[in-house]
């Protein structure tokens, strides 16, 4: 299922997008990257070496995706399985009584801008060109894959942002997966906890000892690689539609 398989992953420069791209590949697929980072992706692209493509461009853009997916048709000549990883991050408490301050409105708004609109918009575009697959036994003409976060459930303080935005993605899952049905499109969506990338490296030493504890187990940060097995199981489950699934070792958030 997965060997000649072609999948767009958006953020496949980094982090949780770069090791789905690593897996795809390794399992015989075909793979466009879309990222805003053109020399990361780059990268990875010629290091992993296989069938990859990378088109360079933001999500939250309707030119960018629609040359990413130009791209995939005009070199793959048609898009199995989307994988959304683009995102981001930034912590702000919504009001600093030290300062007399509100936070900066623009941080709420790129949030669920890239988060929330740019997933959107890449699910919205990437739907039509799936839709007119070939299906399979079972009606099936691709799945999307999306990621939010367990910050999603239990957002922490300076987290309202990222919260809000990986929440409403959370929202958007089960109307989606209504909506391409007909079409024999699937839509899962995978909150991880904490994984460990670039996202997270800054953090200092000890933040990360301690948040490594909140998991009960295993205590660590997930894997990249456990992200990207978690997608091609998706894919690979045909029965699994509409829902979201919690990868983070039953780890809770609590108020730091
Ligand atoms: N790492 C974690 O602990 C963790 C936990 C929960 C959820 N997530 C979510 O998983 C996703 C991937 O996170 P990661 O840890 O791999 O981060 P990362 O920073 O390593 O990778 C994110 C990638 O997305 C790309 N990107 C960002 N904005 C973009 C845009 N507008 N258009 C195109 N590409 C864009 C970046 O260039 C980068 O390559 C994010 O949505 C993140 O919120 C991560």
């Amino acid at each position: 299922m997965l060997k000649g398989m072609v999948s767009l992953v958006t953020g496949g420069a980094s982090g949780l997008g770069k090791a789905t791209v690593e897996r795809l590949i390794k399992n015989g697929g075909k793979v466009v990257i879309l990222d805003i980072q053109a020399t990361r992706a780059k990268e990875v692209a010629n290091r992993v070496g296989g069938d990859i493509i990378v088109s360079a461009g933001c999500i939250t853009s309707e030119n960018d995706v629609k040359k990413a997916l130009d791209l995939t048709k005009e070199k793959f000549g048609r898009l199995d399985t989307l994988v959304n990883c683009a995102g981001y991050s930034i912590t702000h408490q919504i009001y600093n009584f030290n300062v007399d301050a509100p936070c900066q409105l623009d941080d709420f708004v790129k949030c669920v801008n890239v988060n929330t609109v740019g997933t959107f918009n890449v699910i919205r575009l990437a739907s039509g060109l799936m839709g007119k697959n070939e299906p399979n036994e079972d009606g099936q003409r691709g799945v999307i894959v999306n990621t939010a976060s367990t910050v999603a459930y239990e957002g922490d303080i300076g987290q309202a942002g990222y919260a809000a935005s990986t929440a409403a993605l959370i929202g958007m899952t089960l109307p989606i997966a209504r909506d391409l049905s007909k079409q024999g499109i699937r839509v899962v969506t995978i909150a991880p906890g904490l994984f460990d990338t670039p996202l997270v490296s800054y953090l200092p030493p000890k933040v990360i000892e301690f948040l490594k504890r909140l998991a009960p187990f295993p205590s660590r940060f997930g894997k990249p690689e456990e992200f990207a097995h978690l997608v091609t199981s998706v894919v690979e489950n045909p029965m699994l539609n509409g829902e979201v699934i919690r990868l983070d070792g039953a780890m809770r958030w609590f108020p730091l």
